[in-house]
């Protein structure tokens, strides 16, 4: 397996590279998102017809209303050319890793981000997040990319690191971090089972997460903290998950 991209890299290079993204493609709505703010319709998977601008303050999306208010972007409805980066860039699924940008890549933990480290893939390279399980590499050559008929999984050039994200927010202490894990065991009322779980942080602001996970050696609480992206600043308990829009039970 290891074999297959470096041998198709060599082959291949040299014969020209059409970078392929969900920004600039026909998605499954059938919709050609151009750039951030025109789309084309596609029939068969080939755009069709006239530039379609999106209303102001508008961005081209995967929904079924095309263009949608930015304040509405979230981790379903996405802004297929946006900095953010387009569908499943920074999503962690089943894999170990996931692609950032369009050259990096962090660890997943679960379906949490770990991007205290980004890892940069070499400059030939395009990050794959799907790669990884197929040829279990998430750095392909860009040659090899089109022979295999895959796609960047990111649209942005630089990920965004998130330290800017949470600005009123400081880091909190390994024993802050195990003791709000604590007490938000007690009020979210997490079963003894379960072996991790994401908490707000800070409670009132709600700008940053924790990542919760009961170490069994020591009994106690191994924490990651994680600060919300800009462009979805909230931690939403509900979803569990980085919003763009506040949620009512933060301030
Ligand atoms: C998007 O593409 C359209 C059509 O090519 C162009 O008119 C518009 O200026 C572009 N917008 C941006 C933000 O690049």
């Amino acid at each position: 397996m290891q074999g297959i991209i470096p041998i198709l890299a060599i082959v291949l290079c040299g014969l020209g590279v059409v970078i392929s993204l969900s920004c600039k493609e026909c998605l499954t709505t059938d919709v050609y998102c151009i750039n951030q703010t025109s789309y084309r319709n596609c029939i068969n998977n080939v755009p069709i017809g006239n530039v379609i601008n999106c209303r102001a303050d508008t961005v081209c999306s995967n929904s079924n209303d095309v263009c949608v208010e930015s304040s509405k972007i979230n981790e379903d409805i996405q802004d297929v050319c946006g900095t953010s980066g387009g569908i499943g860039c920074g999503q962690c699924t089943s894999n170990k890793f996931t692609c950032v940008s369009q050259n990096q890549f962090v660890r997943c933990s679960g379906t949490t981000l770990i991007d205290s480290n980004i890892y940069n893939c070499d400059t030939d390279e395009v990050c794959i997040s799907e790669a990884i399980s197929k040829y279990e590499n998430i750095c392909v050559p860009s040659c090899a990319r089109d022979f295999l008929n895959l796609k960047a999984t990111c649209s942005n050039v630089d990920y965004t690191t998130t330290t800017t994200a949470a600005p009123t927010t400081t880091t909190p202490s390994p024993d802050e971090k195990a003791s709000a894990c604590s007490a938000a065991e007690t009020s979210l009322q997490i079963p003894a089972t379960t072996k991790y779980f994401l908490t707000k942080y800070p409670l009132d602001t709600c700008g940053s997460y924790l990542y919760c996970e009961k170490n069994e050696k020591t009994a106690k609480w191994d924490t990651v903290y994680v600060p919300c992206p800009a462009t979805k600043p909230f931690f939403d308990s509900a979803k569990s998950l980085c919003v763009a829009t506040k949620p009512s039970s933060c301030t």
